[in-house]
């Protein structure tokens, strides 16, 4: 049964070897929706155009049908000599309704056919994802509303650095997550061409019509270039970057929670249902979940490199390299699938201590800035010297063991007589945040602003 495809040139059949490395139908199976769809578009329009009988569409429509159904079923025998989805269906096909399963083909070749169901499992994969993006924010959003007003410690370099709020935190991953989305419309709208009907590489004499196929897929249009259309992946790769910058993103608020959760920094408890034990040691609540997040943006990543290398060294326009191109894509698809769920469910599971965050907001002299700018707003004393003067006071407390507040106003006044008494005002973590009142600054307002405008634009 070997070699039945192209067994007019070919007298013997590959070897083992052979048909291992070339097979692609233990990974290319997950296209048979897609291929299917392929077919009856293009079946469909071979008979518009009069180039099949339409008792020979009617056929192809038929034995299709059943190819869905047995597949659905899990009872269809797939055929490793066949190689691949494309040539497993077209096989069946013929060997379950004869002569007009052999007409397929006309006007059509595996590498036009490959990528369309490429693309097509590419853009339902966008339209779940998206989804999926868009269910996180919408997590998010819920949560920075709950916490538009508590305090927690805003780092840079992960030390002490200002106090900001966790809604607006939490707010700032809702604006990545945003490009990611736009990112995948973008992609989506750029990739919504069809490249069924460039056949093998330089189009076809056959009077097909590829704006009917086309249309029947949902796509905008037919591709331009019968060449490109065949030898590009550039929606694949666009794709992969789209999950591994949304991957990483998910990556960063991972780690997050995985310092968040650890007991000395303890901002934040997960459930039972997001936290794993330990064979050996009882006591142990770890986070596993975020870990793989934070894990399976390597492979997502990866994928992204694989492609983009597969490609580089292809001179136009087909070759096999680009069978390459699948496993990377599921496998991305389906990893960032995971990942998105679990950060939604983390998000909703996680339990803020308010008075830990509080406190830990308070500590490492991060209102030293609050008190430089008192001095500039006061005492109208350029930034820089405040920053000096701030500085000295810092190194007081520092030395005394004590916050800032924790110094008296002769201490203060020691180092600038004019310091007046206000100053304590603007030394809680409150007062700072509450200050923060600048476009897209910290304060609960603004975060309480943002989180409705988000709420009612993702409802
Ligand atoms: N299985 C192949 C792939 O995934 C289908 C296209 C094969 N085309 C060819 N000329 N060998 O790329």
């Amino acid at each position: 049964t070997n070699n039945s495809q192209w067994g007019g040139r070919f007298a013997a059949g590959p070897s083992a070897i052979m048909q291992a490395i070339n097979a692609s139908i233990g990974f290319d199976r997950k296209l048979w929706r897609q291929d299917i769809a392929g077919s009856l578009a293009h079946a469909a329009m071979l008979a518009r155009v009069g180039i099949i009988a339409s008792e020979d569409e009617a056929a192809i429509r038929q034995g299709l049908a059943e190819i869905a159904r047995r597949i659905e079923a899990g009872d269809f025998p797939w055929d490793e000599g066949l190689e691949d989805i494309h040539m497993n269906i077209e096989a069946r096909l013929t060997q379950a309704i004869g002569e007009a399963g052999k007409r397929l083909h006309t006007g059509r070749s595996r590498n036009d056919q490959v990528a369309l169901d490429v693309r097509l499992w590419v853009r339902d994969a966008i339209d779940g994802l998206s989804a999926q993006v868009e269910d996180v924010m919408r997590a998010l959003v819920a949560r920075a509303e709950e916490h538009a007003a508590t305090v927690m410690p805003g780092f840079t370099h992960l030390q002490p650095a200002q106090p900001v709020t966790l809604g607006h935190h939490l707010l700032a991953y809702v604006e990545m997550l945003s490009r990611d989305l736009s990112r995948l419309r973008d992609a989506r709208a750029r990739m919504n061409e069809s490249p069924l009907g460039a056949a093998a590489l330089a189009g076809t004499g056959f009077p097909i019509d590829r704006h009917m196929t086309a249309k029947a897929l949902g796509f905008d249009g037919p591709t331009r270039n019968s060449l490109d259309s065949v030898a590009s992946r550039d929606f694949a790769a666009e794709f992969l970057f789209c999950c591994a910058m949304c991957a990483t993103h998910l990556s960063r608020f991972a780690e997050e929670v995985v310092i968040w959760t650890n007991p000395y920094f303890g901002f934040v408890k997960l459930s039972d249902a997001f936290t794993t034990g330990s064979s050996i040691m009882p006591q142990k609540r770890n986070p596993d979940a975020a870990e793989l997040v934070r894990g399976k943006t390597g492979r997502i990543n990866g994928a992204l490199v694989g492609m983009l290398t597969v490609l580089k060294g292809l001179a136009l326009t087909y070759f096999k390299d680009m069978q390459e191109d699948k496993e990377g894509i599921f496998d991305a698809a389906e990893n960032l699938t995971l990942c998105l769920a679990a950060t939604a469910g983390m998000v909703r599971d996680m339990k803020p201590d308010v008075a830990r965050l509080e406190a830990a907001a308070g500590a490492g002299f991060s209102t030293a800035t609050d008190l430089a700018d008192w001095l500039v707003r006061e005492l109208k004393m350029p930034f820089r010297d405040a920053h000096h003067v701030t500085g000295r006071l810092v190194a007081k407390a520092e030395a005394k063991g004590c916050d800032l507040a924790g110094l008296t106003l002769a201490e203060m006044q020691a180092e600038e007589p004019r310091i007046q008494d206000g100053i304590f005002g603007v030394l809680t973590v409150q007062a700072s945040v509450a200050s923060r009142t600048s476009f897209g600054g910290t304060a609960p307002d603004n975060v309480r602003r943002m989180a409705a405008e988000w709420r009612e634009r993702l409802a």
